[in-house]
């Protein structure tokens, strides 16, 4: 009976049926294995030309495509390294991860993009947070004041691109507000505070004019500098301009529950709960809870998934559960994105040039990286395997 009552105990501790367990050892060990087999791809792939490719983004028409420490994606695969050492502790993946962020390093006086979180947030902050280097703090630092430079106090918000000009004036783009992290992290270890409210300007100014009534995110939006009002809502990588482009609303739940972390203000904590029912009541999710590449594309089913946005927003939600009264819930539906990836979504040992998860997609409208293996994917998927790992119920 007292037996019984423990098991009984443990199970509402958890709140998971056995059901949604998931093998952390097995599916890290998997992961380092392919992995490797990435360190030796990368190793050899051709870099031999003018340009300096520095890390791999994806793996398409049979290629794998390698990018310079300029690219967006540029800082996720150090940051898998890093992942792979955190939960190893193994002095390969120590070594390996520092040799693959020193390559990011020009990116910190980089001033033409609003990225910088992912690039240098994704390598030096991981890497500084679990070696505390005071060398990877300094380019932390230097990195949230390029970034603040795209700051407009007209509009309250970063700038994000500065590219297609024809396009747009100031383009805003939900994504930017994970590189809102990169900033708090630099108020922490400076004390200046200067950056902290940057990111609470971005934050609050997103909220207010990136979000339609349900909750679901615009793309960009592109503002006046000169006066700070909004010009235009579009979107640049979803299907049209009042869809809900999957991987976006990852990164607005993310971005706002990231932002509750850093301040405690309540308003992000409802966003980030009204971003995340928009996502797991919506009737276009499908029942192993990886979405389509966008919530609103017509052709639902028969269009590809987007396994990084799943994998965004199943880190998020384990985030996000430690905060929320719907935290068992969202920790719920978390597992069960995890167990899909893990189950359903992961590359055969050996395949796809070493990427761990395959069935994402990048930029469909562009008709590039439709259904492919994408290096942020398997990035958030580690990132969202060690929050699983590391759960603990809230007080
Ligand atoms: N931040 C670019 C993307 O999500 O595709």
């Amino acid at each position: 009976m007292k037996y019984c009552l423990i098991i009984l105990h443990i199970v509402l501790l958890t709140g998971v049926s056995q059901a949604q367990n998931i093998n952390v050892e097995k599916v890290f060990r998997r992961a380092g294995a392919q992995v490797s087999v990435m360190l030796d791809e990368v190793t050899n792939a051709d870099t031999a030309g003018k340009v300096k490719l520095v890390s791999p983004r994806t793996y398409e028409n049979g290629q794998l495509k390698m990018v310079q420490s300029r690219d967006w994606t540029s800082g996720f695969f150090p940051g898998i390294l890093w992942y792979l050492y955190e939960y190893t502790k193994d002095d390969k993946w120590l070594s390996e991860a520092g040799k693959f962020t020193t390559k990011i390093e020009p990116e910190k006086t980089n001033t033409r993009t609003h990225d910088l979180g992912f690039m240098i947030g994704c390598s030096f902050g991981n890497g500084y947070r679990l070696t505390g280097r005071k060398d990877y703090e300094k380019v932390l630092i230097e990195a949230a004041q390029s970034l603040s430079k795209r700051f407009n106090p007209v509009t309250g918000v970063i700038k994000s691109w500065d590219h297609n000009s024809d396009k747009w004036q100031y383009p805003v783009i939900i994504d930017n507000m994970m590189n809102l992290e990169l900033l708090f992290e630099a108020t922490r270890l400076t004390g200046d505070s200067s950056f902290y409210k940057i990111a609470v300007s971005h934050a609050n100014v997103t909220m207010k004019n990136h979000f339609r009534a349900d909750y679901s995110s615009y793309h960009v939006v592109d503002y006046d500098p000169a006066i700070g009002s909004v010009k235009k809502k579009m979107t640049h990588q979803g299907y049209s301009d009042e869809s809900a482009w999957a991987r976006g609303q990852g990164w607005a739940l993310y971005g706002y529950t990231m932002c509750y972390r850093e301040t405690k203000n309540k308003a992000y904590l409802r966003q980030a709960e009204n971003i995340a029912a928009f996502i797991l009541k919506n009737k276009n999710l499908p029942r192993d809870m990886v979405p389509y590449w966008d919530f609103n594309d017509p052709a639902i089913p028969n269009v590809p998934r987007d396994v990084s946005a799943a994998a965004v927003i199943s880190s998020a939600l384990y985030e996000l559960s430690a905060y929320s009264v719907n935290g068992a819930d969202y920790k719920k539906m978390a597992d069960q994105m995890l167990k899909s990836l893990s189950e359903r979504y992961i590359s055969k040992p050996g395949s796809n040039k070493g990427f761990i998860l395959d069935h994402s997609t990048g930029h469909k409208p562009a008709g590039s990286e439709i259904d492919v293996p994408l290096i942020y994917a398997d990035y958030y998927y580690l990132e969202a395997l060690l929050r699983y790992k590391t759960y603990r119920q809230p007080k």
